[in-house]
């Protein structure tokens, strides 16, 4: 064989028509550095083709009739926190191709040639620019690592080796390589791919990802590019995820029918995306958009409560029993993650029951709870408006939500991205002493409860008087969550009831409310230094 390729050479090196008998020719492709090379970059007057790479005399071992020195570069290796593969300095045909493509070596340095081939222009190494791929391959697909069925055993979101099209091939060594994807001979599908890449046929035949029904998200280029990526690791298009999903989600031209969610980043409560550039450090306190929506899986499929929105995609999250799983089936699951044992904020208002655990407190078996998780405890909630009963079960981002998206009645995107109300809330909630009541001081709880039923005194007989004209928020008699069983108990803490410390204090050491039935209970407390003994509704 080895012959048989050094006379084919040979003939090829005198008769160019002959070129054809090797593959798609490389006459017409960047390759050809000879004096009448297309490219930009070619020979002042060798005319030979192979030469750059090929030689039939004293040829090097690496490849059939190699021409080339081996870089001495010590290579900067890809690196990610879900990589499965070992890739190393590269080896076999990724060093055929990094003698040139890491710019360091003179492209016209051949080993069957005393001098250096001189260049147009007086190139010599490849310049700095796209096809200068550098000695940094930390941002560049990994290559020279061994893909097995152990590799697919470890990740199973690859094809088996032994499905690839005969298109792609990996070394004798079983190793991917440039080669894998190029071929530096043929470049009919331009950037000398191996096979056309249109609708990235090419990273599908590798890769398993998906399904997704939102076209520009099928496409990898759409956020990742395969060399000199601005993240590094998961080679994405942008530096950060965040910069990656803002390219088509912050109304940047070109974005097409991307919702623009600009505004809501500019709010003063976000979930800050923005500087989550350490991508090797994972949750809880690096959130970015795949936190909650994982990119590969998302759809515009809608849910209705407590189900996961189809564009979370097949998301990661923390089940109501604490444990991480990596399929959720219910929205409030994904924010466990950060919101429940690991408890990314504190409490904002100060309560005599204090929780940042969201997990627990919404769990059913809790004192009482707004009804995230389960149907809630109270078969008696008069204020609740149609739509809603004592069956129901809510989002979380039935509260936290941006405050200009549909949901909220205005015509921006939904999702808890952003919000003027802090701490993203869907709507205005006041919480501090003496606020006047009005229908917007209030207005997230009088989305689900009405306003006039509430202050009708259907229930507790003094909201009115509370409300009104003691001016007191909802906030400083109710937990907005609930309360964990291990803090509370069903006599004191029933109704949501857990005060807030900075407007209600202890009457001779005891704060306390008791549920005394339906509709009736006593506090003993101090309040606007009104002092309730046992006092009853
Ligand atoms: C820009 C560099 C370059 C040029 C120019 C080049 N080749 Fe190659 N060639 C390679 C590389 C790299 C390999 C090794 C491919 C591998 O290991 O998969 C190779 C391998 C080969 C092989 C072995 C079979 C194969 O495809 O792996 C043949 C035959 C071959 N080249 C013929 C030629 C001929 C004939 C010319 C001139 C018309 C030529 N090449 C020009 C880079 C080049
Ligand atoms: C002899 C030096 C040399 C070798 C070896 C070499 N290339 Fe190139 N390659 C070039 C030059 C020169 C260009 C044109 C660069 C330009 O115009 O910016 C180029 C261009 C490319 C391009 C861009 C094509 C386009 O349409 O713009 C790709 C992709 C590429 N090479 C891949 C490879 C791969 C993969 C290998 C190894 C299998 C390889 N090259 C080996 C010199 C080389
Ligand atoms: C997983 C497939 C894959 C592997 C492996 C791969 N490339 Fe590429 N390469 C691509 C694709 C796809 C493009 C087209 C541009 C893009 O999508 O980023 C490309 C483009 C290029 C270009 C054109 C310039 C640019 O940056 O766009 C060069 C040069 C290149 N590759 C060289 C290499 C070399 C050298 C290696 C091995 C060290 C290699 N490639 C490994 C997929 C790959
Ligand atoms: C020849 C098969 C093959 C092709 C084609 C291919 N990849 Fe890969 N890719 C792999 C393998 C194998 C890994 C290593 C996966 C692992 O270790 O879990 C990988 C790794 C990656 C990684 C890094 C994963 C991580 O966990 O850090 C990204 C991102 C990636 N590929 C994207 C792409 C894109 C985009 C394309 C299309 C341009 C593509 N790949 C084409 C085989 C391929
Ligand atoms: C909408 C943007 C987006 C698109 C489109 C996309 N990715 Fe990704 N991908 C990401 C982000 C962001 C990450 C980083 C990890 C994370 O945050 O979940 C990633 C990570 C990866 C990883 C490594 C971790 C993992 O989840 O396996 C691979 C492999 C990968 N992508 C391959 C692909 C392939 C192949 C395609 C095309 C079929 C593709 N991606 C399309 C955004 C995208
Ligand atoms: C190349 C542009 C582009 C990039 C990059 C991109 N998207 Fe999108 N995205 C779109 C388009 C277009 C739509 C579809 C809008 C429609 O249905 O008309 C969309 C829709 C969405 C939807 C809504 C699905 C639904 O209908 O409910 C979500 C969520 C989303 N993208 C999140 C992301 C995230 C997260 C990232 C980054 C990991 C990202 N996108 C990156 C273009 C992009
Ligand atoms: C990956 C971790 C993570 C996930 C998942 C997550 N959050 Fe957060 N959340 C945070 C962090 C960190 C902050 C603090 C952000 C800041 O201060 O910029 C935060 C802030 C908040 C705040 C308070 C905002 C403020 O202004 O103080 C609310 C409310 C909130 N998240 C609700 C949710 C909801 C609802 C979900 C589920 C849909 C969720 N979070 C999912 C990490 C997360
Ligand atoms: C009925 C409305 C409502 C629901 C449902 C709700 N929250 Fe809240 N949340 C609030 C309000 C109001 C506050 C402001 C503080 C307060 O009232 O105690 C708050 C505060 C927070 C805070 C800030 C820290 C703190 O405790 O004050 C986080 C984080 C949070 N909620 C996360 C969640 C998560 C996660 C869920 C779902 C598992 C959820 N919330 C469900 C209304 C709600
Ligand atoms: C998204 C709709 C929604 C919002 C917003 C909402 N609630 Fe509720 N609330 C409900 C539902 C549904 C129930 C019935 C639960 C049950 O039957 O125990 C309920 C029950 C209650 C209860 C009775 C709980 C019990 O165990 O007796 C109180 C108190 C309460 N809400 C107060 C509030 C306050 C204060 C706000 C504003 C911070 C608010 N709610 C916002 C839907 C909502
Ligand atoms: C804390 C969780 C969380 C984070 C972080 C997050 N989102 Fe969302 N996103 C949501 C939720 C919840 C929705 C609404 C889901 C539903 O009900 O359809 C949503 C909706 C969307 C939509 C569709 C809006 C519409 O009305 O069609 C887009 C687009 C989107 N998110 C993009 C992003 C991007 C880009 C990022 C990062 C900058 C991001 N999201 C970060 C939770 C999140
Ligand atoms: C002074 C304390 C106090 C304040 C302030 C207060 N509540 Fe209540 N609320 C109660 C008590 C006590 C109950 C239990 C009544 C019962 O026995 O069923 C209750 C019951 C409820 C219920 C469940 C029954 C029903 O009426 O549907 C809702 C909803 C509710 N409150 C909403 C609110 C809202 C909204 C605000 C603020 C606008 C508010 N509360 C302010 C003490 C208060």
């Amino acid at each position: 064989m080895k012959r048989i390729f050094a006379i084919i050479l040979m003939v090829n090196l005198m008769a160019l028509p002959l070129l054809a008998q090797v593959g798609t020719s490389i006459v017409n492709t960047p390759h050809n550095l000879s004096a009448g090379g297309i490219g930009t970059i070619h020979a002042s007057s060798e005319q030979q083709i192979c030469i750059f790479c090929h030689t039939p005399h004293n040829a090097r071992p690496q490849t059939q009739l190699w021409n080339r020195n081996d870089s001495a570069s010590s290579y900067q290796i890809y690196a990610s926190h879900s990589l499965k593969a070992l890739p190393g300095q590269p080896t076999g045909a990724s060093k055929l191709c990094l003698s040139c493509h890491d710019g360091t070596i003179a492209l016209g340095s051949v080993t069957s040639e005393n001098q250096t081939i001189a260049m147009v222009g007086g190139i010599t190494t490849l310049p700095p620019g796209s096809s200068n791929i550098g000695t940094d391959l930390s941002d560049d697909h990994p290559v020279s690592f061994t893909y097995d069925p152990n590799l697919v055993l470890l990740n199973p979101k690859l094809t088996s080796p032994s499905q690839l099209p005969t298109a792609i091939s990996l070394d004798a060594n079983s190793e991917m390589q440039c080669t894998s994807c190029h071929d530096a001979h043929n470049n009919q599908y331009s950037n000398f791919m191996v096979m056309d890449n249109t609708n990235s046929q090419l990273c599908n035949s590798c890769h398993i990802s998906g399904p997704t029904n939102i076209p520009r998200h099928a496409q990898c280029a759409s956020c990742h590019q395969s060399h000199s990526a601005p993240s590094g690791p998961y080679l994405l298009t942008g530096s950060t995820v965040f910069d990656t999903c803002a390219r088509c989600h912050t109304g940047l031209p070109g974005s097409g029918t991307a919702p623009n969610l600009s505004a809501d980043f500019a709010k003063p409560s976000t979930h800050d995306t923005h500087n989550a550039v350490d991508l090797l450090t994972p949750l809880p306190n690096n959130i970015s958009c795949s936190d909650c929506h994982e990119p590969h899986t998302m759809t515009n499929t809608v849910a209705s409560a407590p189900n996961v929105p189809g564009n979370f995609g097949t998301q990661s999250g923390v089940n109501a029993s604490g444990i991480s799983i990596s399929s959720v089936q219910y929205q409030y699951e994904v924010c466990f993650k950060c919101h429940a044992d690991n408890a990314a904020v504190a409490p904002l208002v100060s309560r005599q029951i204090v929780q940042n655990n969201t997990r627990l407190e919404f769990n059913s078996s809790a004192i009482s709870f707004h009804p995230v998780q389960s149907a809630g405890k109270n078969p008696n909630v008069p204020s609740l408006k149609a739509g809603f009963n004592t069956s129901s079960i809510i989002y979380c981002t039935d509260c936290h939500n941006t405050n200009s998206g549909t949901t909220a009645g205005g015509s921006g995107p939904d999702g808890p991205h952003g919000s003027t109300e802090s701490p993203m809330l869907i709507a205005r909630y006041d919480t501090a002493d003496y606020t006047n009541e009005s229908a917007s001081a209030y207005a997230l709880c009088y989305r689900c409860h009405d306003r006039t039923n509430i202050l009708d005194d259907r229930s507790f007989k003094e909201h009115k008087k509370h409300i009104i004209k003691e001016r007191s928020p909802c906030s400083s008699c109710h937990d907005s969550h609930g309360i964990a069983s291990s803090q509370g108990n069903a006599n004191n803490n029933s109704h949501l009831i857990n005060f807030d410390t900075a407007i209600v204090f202890p009457r001779k050491g005891v704060m306390e409310f008791n549920d005394t039935g339906t509709y009736r209970g006593n506090c003993t407390l101090v309040c606007h230094g009104e002092r309730h003994d046992r006092e009853n509704y």
